[in-house]
């Protein structure tokens, strides 16, 4: 088999393994990766300020060898805070308004690509098979296939494709498509992110699109499928069935005092369409007065991306608006929402969705969204909870009995917060099969088998889309 070479921005730190987590990209390439084995090169999360940085920090921990990078700080203000999260993921993510496109940031992007790919050239060997994450690094094959690399190289973009005219609105549009082209295998969360996608190469006469999934550009062939991200579903599953016993868990049970527990967890984001679904909580509470001080709302929200001032901004928006709603409609002895502004690990996640009796999963626009496929694989299946999941996170395209929301219908979805705690066991339980059905199938394990597949297959088009 041949060596694993896996290249993202953002690497779990070997120190911190099991430690709350930044992010889905994260969770699911370690699982996957731990199974596999391979190199793992990303940044440190180091800043360091003058040039030249230093050499790569080389760790290992089981099967993963990490191999990470400083960055300087204007490395870090162009690529990541300006052109990566001020540019790249607000437009993936339907946000123009939010979009703050600037040379100086663009051309930083490209100018780290080109640093990641100095680091990872000493590193190839002859028969690696690389595998890029994310949009921080979408134009790293090409400056590898530059400097003459002739390797198998698998591009994984974990956020959404937008539709032509949103993505084709910035600026450097045909640069980032073309180096799309530079890879073997292009993969995307969702079809309807593929489709986007073919749909920005065509309008742009960029290369030539072969069959459902084979395309072919400056002489070079290439595929792009969609490949659904999952979770390690079994282990959730015994996560969450341990966590039952632990004190933070008993303490939680004792403070719930017999209230129904509804859970939310996203990083801090205006993706994740937090602001409306407190909104949403609030109105199920005005509409439905007998749900007062019967239920409580556990909203989980790490810090995210702080230093970027959308997101800084942010920060302030929810905790005042969860400080409005607990002044308005708390008393004495309950608390409506309960505003946590930090990361928990994962077993105390697993426990804690296992406990909810609802989960609110309404991004505005996501990729997948694991927090909903782990919420399901916690459940206890005598008495599963109910997942309100968004129609635009990708994971709705898969785990179609999830009870699905249109986030921006603030009191549609107080309605079906409503349904949702008075939804019959059956139908809970039947809704709660179909899904682990499908969260069986497809787990991460899936996702990386059957991507590493198409990317060993040497440039033949798989037939087994799904
Ligand atoms: N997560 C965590 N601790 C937290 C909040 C989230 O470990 O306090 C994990 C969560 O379990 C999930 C991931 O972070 O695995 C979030 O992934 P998702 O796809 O839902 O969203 P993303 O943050 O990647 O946009
Ligand atoms: C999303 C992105 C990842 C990113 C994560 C956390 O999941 O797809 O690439 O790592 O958010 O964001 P951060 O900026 O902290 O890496």
């Amino acid at each position: 088999m041949s060596r694993l070479i896996v290249v993202s921005n953002r690497v779990p730190l070997p120190s911190k393994s099991g430690a709350a987590s930044a992010g889905g990209l994260a969770v699911a390439l370690q699982s996957a990766l731990a199974a596999r084995g391979g190199l793992w090169l990303g940044w440190s999360g180091k800043i360091c300020s003058d040039e030249p940085v230093g050499p790569l920090t080389m760790l290992k921990d089981g099967n993963i060898e990490y191999a990470l990078t400083d960055l300087t700080d204007l490395d870090v203000e162009e690529y990541y805070q300006g052109f990566a999260n001020r540019v790249l993921w607000p437009i993936c993510h339907y946000r123009l308004d939010l979009a703050e496109y600037g040379r100086r940031e663009m051309t930083g992007y490209f100018r780290v690509n080109q640093f990641f790919a100095s680091r990872l050239l000493p590193l190839i060997q002859k028969d690696d098979v690389i595998w890029i994450h994310d949009y921080h690094l979408i134009p790293l094959a090409e400056e590898l296939r530059r400097q003459g690399v002739k390797n198998r190289i698998g591009f994984f973009l974990h956020i959404p494709w937008p539709a032509p005219d949103v993505f084709l609105a910035m600026p450097v549009h045909d640069e980032l498509l073309k180096s799309l082209t530079a890879y073997d295998v292009v993969g995307f969360q969702t079809r309807q992110d593929r489709e986007n996608f073919a749909e920005c190469l065509s309008r742009q006469d960029i290369g030539e699109r072969l069959g459902k999934e084979a395309f072919t550009a400056a002489g070079r062939s290439f595929i792009a499928r969609p490949y659904p991200i999952g979770i390690e579903t079994d282990e959730f599953t015994k996560l969450a069935r341990q966590a039952a016993n632990t004190t933070l868990h008993k303490r939680m049970r004792q403070s719930l005092d017999g209230k129904e527990l509804i859970i939310g967890v996203d990083r801090l984001d205006y993706s994740k369409g937090i602001t409306q679904r407190i909104d949403a909580f609030e109105t199920f509470l005005t509409r439905h007065p007998d749900y007062q001080r019967k239920v409580t709302l556990l909203q989980i929200t790490p810090k995210s991306r702080s230093e970027v001032p959308e997101y800084e901004a942010m920060q302030k928006t929810v905790a005042e608006q969860a400080g409005r709603v607990n002044g308005a409609l708390g008393t004495v002895d309950w608390v409506p929402i309960r505003y946590v502004n930090r990361s928990l690990r994962r077993p105390a996640l697993a426990g804690l969705y296992r406990m909810a009796k609802v989960a609110l999963v309404t991004p505005l626009r996501d990729g997948m969204n694991l927090v909903a496929k782990e919420f399901v694989a916690a459940q206890d299946e005598d008495d599963p909870g109910v997942l309100l999941l968004s129609r635009f996170a990708g994971a709705a395209h898969e785990l179609k009995e999830a009870v699905l929301v249109n986030p921006y219908d603030v009191e549609g979805t107080a309605d079906v917060i409503a349904r949702s705690l008075a939804m019959p066991l059956e139908e809970r339980q039947a809704r709660w099969r179909g899904m682990m059905t499908t969260l069986r199938e497809n787990n991460v394990f899936t996702w990386c088998d059957t991507f590493l597949g198409d990317l060993a297959g040497n440039g033949e088009v798989a037939s087994n889309e799904q």
